[in-house]
């Protein structure tokens, strides 16, 4: 089956409780505008996720979280569990964003368990691939995303239905810099053809793969059209409802 297109926001470190009415308005222009053909999903902060998802209960927008622990319960001061993000409703958890990688040293081993953990609790995991600045100019993206973020993220019970990937080059990430079209639609054949390879063709080529890295309203139609893009993954232009939603224009 062709993937499902998905528009997703990370709210990363930003937002308050008065932020609920950016989702507010988000909601009204998802629910009352042009109908769009993709699922919307915004992950806040981990403190704002119970009252998000109250806020946009029966409406059109999805909640997640930003991240979890591989454990359900235990010593594990600031953390917080799958289970946990289900029990409140939330329906995806974003795993292996590259800011965790970076900033928690998280391997893709970890990433993979985290992934694991969240399909445990019947939630959707996002999980996050993307290469850096120096590895792209050494020529090592297809090497560094596909045959080690990739093949060693990925948990073996992955399923379209469960998992989604997002493509996301670092160097592009909160920079205002993006791909060219074809690469971007290079590294997202590849991801395909890996996924195919690994998983079967029916199964691989079910999988949707977002690309993340500075998406603005003014380049998403042109990179959403780009060959094996089936969404967004979206940082800073998913904070104003006006940006996010011309954003999900692409798929209207
Ligand atoms: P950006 O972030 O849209 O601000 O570049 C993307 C991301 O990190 O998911």
């Amino acid at each position: 089956m062709a993937p499902r297109s998905l528009v997703a926001g990370n709210w990363k470190m930003n937002g308050v409780k008065s932020s609920v009415s950016e989702l507010e308005a988000l909601i009204q222009m998802v629910n009352d505008g042009d109908k769009a053909d993709c699922d919307v999903l915004i992950c806040p902060p981990a403190t704002l996720v119970d009252r998000f998802v109250g806020v946009a209960d029966g409406s059109l927008v999805n909640i997640g979280a930003q991240d979890c622990h591989t454990n359900t319960s235990g010593a594990h001061t600031g953390d917080i569990a799958a289970n946990m993000v289900a029990d409140l409703g939330a329906g995806y958890i974003i795993v292996g964003h590259s800011e965790r990688r970076a900033d928690h040293g998280e391997t893709s081993d970890l990433v993979n368990n985290k992934a694991e953990a969240v399909l445990t609790e019947n939630l959707t995991a996002i999980i996050c691939v993307g290469e850096t600045e120096a590895e792209r100019k050494a020529g090592d993206t297809l090497k560094v995303v596909v045959a080690d973020q990739l093949a060693n993220s990925v948990p073996e019970s992955a399923t379209p239905e469960n998992t989604i990937i997002a493509y996301e080059p670092v160097w592009a990430i909160g920079t205002g810099l993006t791909p060219t079209v074809d690469d971007v639609a290079e590294v997202h054949t590849a991801i395909r053809a890996a996924l195919v390879e690994r998983f079967g063709d029916g199964v691989g080529n079910g999988f949707a793969i977002l690309y993340g890295g500075s998406v603005k309203p003014t380049n998403a139609k042109e990179l959403m059209a780009a060959d094996n893009v089936n969404g967004a993954l979206v940082g800073g232009a998913s904070l104003k409802a006006t940006d996010f939603n011309g954003i999900i224009d692409a798929y209207r």
